[in-house]
């Protein structure tokens, strides 16, 4: 029988990491894996713009747009009961002034149901963060590996490898909590240094690729599930090889109509005869 649970929201996710509780969270961009993955009992359930990645087929996330976000993220809310959701604040809609993020944020809360929203960035997101707060909509920081931020970085690096890099982390945390986040987001970053990270906040810190020092821990779905075969981060575990098990399936249902095995006796409807035979006595 299915567990009864009651609906995670953003204190309850900072009370279940207060009791030192392991938060999970994953990234969810359509119906049916959402579905599965709030059965299965994961906290937080990030519509990211890694879908444009995953499920998109573009080569960043930067081109993904608000309406594509949006789009995704009602989706997901329609198979999740348990989970707290959060829209990922795509490229381009939080970055030009505090208002169009106000405004973009509101959208995920208004018409997608979204609870929460990430967007990414530390000190300089602070203002942001702090009016999005005010507007009632909480905030999960992303720090560390912003994947907007490429083509500044020069590519999917790992960050805060030496000390002055990862005192801006630490910085960028503090600020992002005294802006009011809800949690923060640590991606692809050493594991001593978001355990410093995680020793000094007073909020949940999860981490993507930055070791076991952190209240909870986030996996993009499809490579948890091996559904994105371009490329593996070295964060990412995958627990299951569906771009396997779908291939073989495709490969069975092509063999199977060529040659005449699909579909068979079960799979038809019938008439009965004396149906049949005024059917042919009209033509
Ligand atoms: O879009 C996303 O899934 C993300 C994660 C990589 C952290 O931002």
């Amino acid at each position: 029988m299915e567990q009864q649970r009651k609906k995670m929201t953003v204190p309850e996710i900072q009370a279940k990491a207060a009791r030192g509780e392991k938060l999970l969270m994953l990234t969810s961009y359509d119906y049916p894996l959402a579905l599965l993955a709030d059965r299965a009992g994961i906290d937080i359930l990030l519509v990211g713009d890694s879908v444009g990645m995953t499920t998109l087929g573009y080569e960043t996330t930067l081109p993904v747009t608000m309406d594509e976000m949006i789009h995704h993220a009602k989706a997901v809310r329609r198979g999740v009961q348990y989970a707290l959701c959060i829209g990922d604040m795509p490229f381009m809609s939080y970055q030009t002034s505090i208002a169009e993020a106000v405004y973009n944020a509101g959208r995920f809360l208004k018409e997608a149901a979204m609870e929460a929203v990430k967007l990414e960035g530390g000190v300089e997101m602070a203002e942001t963060v702090r009016a999005l707060f005010n507007t009632g909509i909480p905030v999960m920081g992303h720090i560390g590996l912003t994947p907007q931020s490429i083509n500044r970085l020069g590519g999917f690096k790992t960050q805060g490898r030496d000390a002055a890099t990862a005192k801006q982390l630490l910085d960028d945390a503090a600020a992002l909590e005294q802006a009011g986040a809800f949690a923060v987001l640590l991606e692809a970053i050493p594991d001593r240094v978001a355990q410093l990270i995680h020793e000094r906040a007073g909020i949940p810190i999860i981490g993507i690729g930055a070791g076991p020092h952190c209240h909870g821990q986030l996996l993009i779905v499809h490579d948890l599930l091996g559904l994105f075969e371009k490329f593996t981060p070295r964060f990412a575990k995958r627990y299951a090889n569906l771009s396997e098990v779908i291939g073989k399936a495709f490969a069975d249902y092509k063999q199977e109509v060529e040659a005449g095995a699909f579909p068979g006796p079960e799979h038809c409807w019938t008439i009965k005869d004396d149906e049949l035979a005024k059917l042919k006595a009209m033509l």
